[in-house]
C-alpha cells in the first residue's frame, strides 16, 4: 500500500525528536553596548527582562543561521539531507519574499525535491513550525522532517527606539523529526487572535510599499506582557489536560525566551524549580522563532535533558499568536 507521497508500508502514528542543532553569530551586543546606543541601561534591561547580552549578525542572512543548525541537528539524528521528506523553517525575517527560507536552505543542503515550505508566526513560529510537521508525520506524508526556527530581527529592529532594541538577538535553532511508533511529541497547540495588531507588529510591508529601511518593529510591551502570560498560564493547562498528565509528570520546561518574568511567572503555574527551566534570555535576548530550539538544543548539548524525560514547549508571539508542545525526549 502507497500514501500520497509514495512512502511504501503502514504509517507510523507518531513523531519523535531524532537530533537538534543550533547556531548563534559571533558578534555580541551588550547592554552596556546599547548603554552608548539608547538612553538605557544594564540594570534597566537586566532587572525588567533578564537579558545581559544576545548574538547579532554581521553579514549573515536568516539562511545562513539556518544552514549551520540545520547540518548540526542532521548529524546528530545521523540523517543525510537526501533523506528528508519535508522541510519547514519558522522565521519572519527571511532572507527574501521568495523563494522562502525553506527553499533557500533545501538547495544549501541538497535535500532532494521534497515539500519546503516557510511558517510565519513570529515568536511562535517554531512551535507552528513542529505541529506541522508533527502532523505531516502522524499521517504518513513523511518520516523524516526537518524543522528550523531562524531568525535575523536585528534587520527589523529600530535601533534608535529602546522600547524594543533591547529585547532582540538573531540566531538559529532545528530538530530532525523522525516517525516512531510511540511518542515523541504527545500533543501540539496552536492559535492566533488577529485582533492585537496595533499591539505588536511591524507596521509596513509588501501592502504598504514595502521599504526594508522602514520596517521596524514596534511593540505596546506592558500590554503584550499582562496578554502573554496570561495565554501561557492557558495554554500550559491545555496541553496537559490533552494528554490526562499533571504538572509533576512535567520533566523540563523549554519557553520561548521574551523575558524572565514571563517565564518565571509560566515556571510558578507549573510548579516547577528554576532549574528545570532552559533559560537562555540572559545570553539570547529574545530570538523569536529561534529561542526554543536554540535553548533544547543547549540544554541537550550540557547533558540536562536526557532521553525519556518529558519536555513542555510553549510560546507566545506577535499576531498574536500562541502555541505548546508536550513531547518525550
Ligand atoms: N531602558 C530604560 N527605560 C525604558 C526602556 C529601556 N530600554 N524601555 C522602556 N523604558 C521605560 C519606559 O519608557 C517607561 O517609562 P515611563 O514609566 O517614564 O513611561 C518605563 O521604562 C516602564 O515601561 P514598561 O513598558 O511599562 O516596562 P515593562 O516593565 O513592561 O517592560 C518589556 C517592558 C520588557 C518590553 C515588557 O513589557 C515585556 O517583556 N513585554 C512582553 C514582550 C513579549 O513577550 N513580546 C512577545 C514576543 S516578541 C515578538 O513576537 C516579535
Amino acid at each position: 500500500m502507497s500514501n500520497p507521497l509514495g512512502h511504501e508500508g503502514a504509517a507510523l502514528n507518531y513523531s519523535r525528536i531524532a537530533g537538534t542543532g543550533a547556531h548563534l553569530p559571533p558578534k555580541i551586543l551588550t547592554n552596556l553596548d546599547l548603554e552608548e546606543m539608547v538612553d538605557t541601561s544594564d540594570e534597566w534591561i537586566r532587572e525588567r527582562t533578564g537579558i545581559a547580552e544576545r548574538h547579532i549578525v554581521g553579514g549573515e542572512t536568516t539562511c545562513d543561521l539556518a544552514e549551520v543548525a540545520a547540518r548540526r541537528a542532521l548529524d546528530a539524528a545521523g540523517i543525510r539531507p537526501e533523506e528528508l521528506d519535508l522541510i519547514v523553517v519558522g522565521t519572519t525575517t527571511p532572507d527574501q519574499v521568495f523563494p522562502s527560507t525553506a527553499c533557500l536552505l533545501q538547495a544549501r543542503l541538497g535535500a532532494g525535491d521534497c515539500p519546503a515550505f516557510d511558517i510565519q508566526a513570529v515568536c511562535a513560529g517554531f512551535i507552528y513550525a513542529l505541529g506541522v510537521a508533527d502532523r505531516f508525520i502522524r499521517c504518513g506524508a513523511a518520516r523524516k522532517a526537518l524543522v528550523v526556527g531562524a531568525e535575523t530581527l536585528s534587520r527589523i529592529t529600530d535601533w534608535t527606539d529602546r522600547n524594543t532594541c533591547v529585547l532582540f538577538g538573531d540566531g538559529a535553532g532545528a530538530v530532525v523529526l523522525e516517525s516512531a511508533d510511540a511518542p515523541g511529541v504527545f500533543s501540539t497547540h496552536m492559535h492566533s487572535d488577529g485582533n492585537y495588531k496595533s499591539l505588536l507588529e511591524v507596521p509596513t510591508g509588501i501592502g504598504s510599499g514595502f521599504d526594508a529601511g522602514r520596517a521596524f518593529m514596534t511593540m505596546r510591551g506592558n500590554e503584550v506582557f499582562k496578554f502573554a502570560v496570561t495565554t501561557l498560564g492557558r495554554i500550559v493547562d491545555e496541553t496537559l489536560a490533552a494528554n490526562g498528565m499533571e504538572k509533576s509528570d512535567v520533566d523540563w520546561l523549554i519557553p520561548h525566551q521574551a523575558n524572565i518574568r514571563i517565564i518565571l511567572a509560566t515556571a510558578r503555574k507549573l510548579g516547577l524549580p528554576m532549574e528545570r527551566v532552559v533559560v537562555t534570555v540572559d545570553r539570547h535576548g529574545n530570538t523569536s522563532a529561534a529561542s526554543i530550539p536554540l535553548a533544547l538544543d543547549a540544554a541537550i548539548r550540557d547533558g540536562r535533558i536526557r532521553r525519556g524525560e518529558t519536555l513542555l514547549m510553549e510560546a507566545f508571539g506577535g499576531g498574536f499568536t500562541w502555541g505548546s508542545v508536550l513531547v518525550k525526549y
